[in-house]
């Protein structure tokens, strides 16, 4: 993505012609967010009007590549922390990344089995995984004809306060789907079946949001040479050295990994980047916030989903492990022009690239409050930003 003028220095003309010119989007996608006021949107159920919100760039390296992805928040200052952590790790070679798996796991609760049967049921699931495996694929036949479907089944006693419960595991590639209804169907086909074989009732069949086959980890090195500070504020100037702020911003990354107080804030500035990117390409937020706070209490105490530390070569090392649950097919993307335009700009042509793209959005936006934090404070950085954006109309 060549660049004569800088991107904030552009008019809004200027904005969507570079974009044509230096990302994959269609034209079909372009002039979807041209002329947005036009589009006939699908309306919801007890539908009173629709409600824009202003759509922000950050172009971010991911894996050797130069993506613009694009940002929707009620909170502008993180598009410009976003786009400045993503700044931060240009000349170091970007952000790098990589995907666990793209599962998505499905739960059935089967109540009523008493105690003394409780090992027999288990035994005869295990022998009926195939024609259990044979069912649930049944309910989503586009999903195995993708080449994805049911890959495990496992199950688990959990004591509870009305008795024993078995409660069944399964994980199902999803492919380039996040596959919340397919998986949700799978599981309801199998009921009947695991009535059948246990001879308990099935209540709960539903897809888990701990999304553990969906982990993105993604690090990155931030550049020394951008990472010091110096600002005129209130009439002083303020400075600190690269090698300060690296001490400053590890710190900080040590304190929320021992105080549960600050290590939610710290994910909520993860999360600020990687919702902001999640709402402008048409995913399911709250299964992003649940997974990702879920994950960062899994097996252990609640902690931070990023790390920094000096590296080797005296630049500031991040690493950001999340879950980020999301598709390219499916959903609103089949009937949001705009979202499947932004979509289409981003060049990520599946799930995974798309996680990728995400989680370094996050990483960038988490860097960028650390140091903000770490140096002229948030209220005099933050803040005032996002009170400029507000009263120029978000210009
Ligand atoms: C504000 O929206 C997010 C921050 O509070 C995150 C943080 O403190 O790390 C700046």
């Amino acid at each position: 993505m060549p660049e004569t003028k800088k991107f904030r220095d552009m008019d809004l003309n200027e904005r969507l012609d570079y974009i044509k010119d230096n990302s994959p989007i269609s034209e079909d996608g372009m002039s979807a967010i041209r002329g947005w006021k036009e589009i006939e949107l699908k309306k919801g159920e007890n539908h009173i009007g629709f409600m824009p919100f202003s759509i922000g760039l950050v172009k971010i390296t991911v894996d050797g590549k130069v993506r613009p992805i694009p940002i929707v928040t009620e909170e502008p200052s993180v598009v410009a922390a976003a786009s400045h952590g993503a700044k931060m790790a240009a000349s170091t070679g970007g952000f790098e990344t990589a995907v666990n798996k793209t599962e998505t796991t499905g739960q059935i609760q089967i109540i009523g089995i008493p105690a003394y049967r409780m090992e027999e049921a288990i035994e005869k699931i295990n022998a009926s995984t195939d024609s259990l495996t044979e069912e649930g694929n049944q309910a989503s036949p586009h999903l195995v004809a993708a080449g994805g479907g049911i890959r495990s089944i496992r199950n688990k006693v959990i004591d509870t306060k009305c008795g024993q419960q078995l409660i069944i595991d399964f994980d199902v590639e999803c492919m380039e789907a996040m596959g919340a209804n397919a998986v949700s169907k799978m599981a309801e086909a199998m009921a009947k079946p695991l009535e059948e074989i246990t001879g308990g009732k099935v209540v709960g069949r539903i897809l888990s949001n701990l999304h553990i086959g969906r982990v993105v980890t993604c690090a990155a090195k931030f550049d020394r040479n951008a990472i010091g500070l110096r600002k005129e504020m209130n009439g002083n100037i303020v400075e600190i050295s690269p090698d300060e702020m690296i001490d400053r911003i590890v710190a900080l990354s040590e304190w929320a990994a021992n105080d549960q107080f600050r290590a939610t804030t710290h994910n909520k500035g993860i999360m600020n980047g990687v919702i902001g990117a999640a709402n402008a390409l048409g995913q399911d937020t709250r299964a992003m916030e649940a997974a990702a706070h879920s994950y960062a209490a899994f097996g252990r105490p609640y902690s931070p989903l990023s790390y920094y530390e000096r590296s080797d070569d005296g630049n500031l090392y991040g690493c950001l492990k999340i879950p980020i649950p999301v598709g390219v097919v499916g959903g609103v993307i089949n009937t949001n022009p705009i979202v499947k335009g932004l979509l289409e700009m981003t060049g990520c042509n599946n799930s995974r690239e798309l996680a990728s793209a995400i989680a370094a959005v996050g990483l960038a936006q988490n860097v960028s409050a650390l140091r903000m934090l770490a140096g002229e404070g948030i209220t005099n950085g933050h803040l005032p930003l996002h009170r400029l954006r507000t009263e120029q109309g978000q210009a």
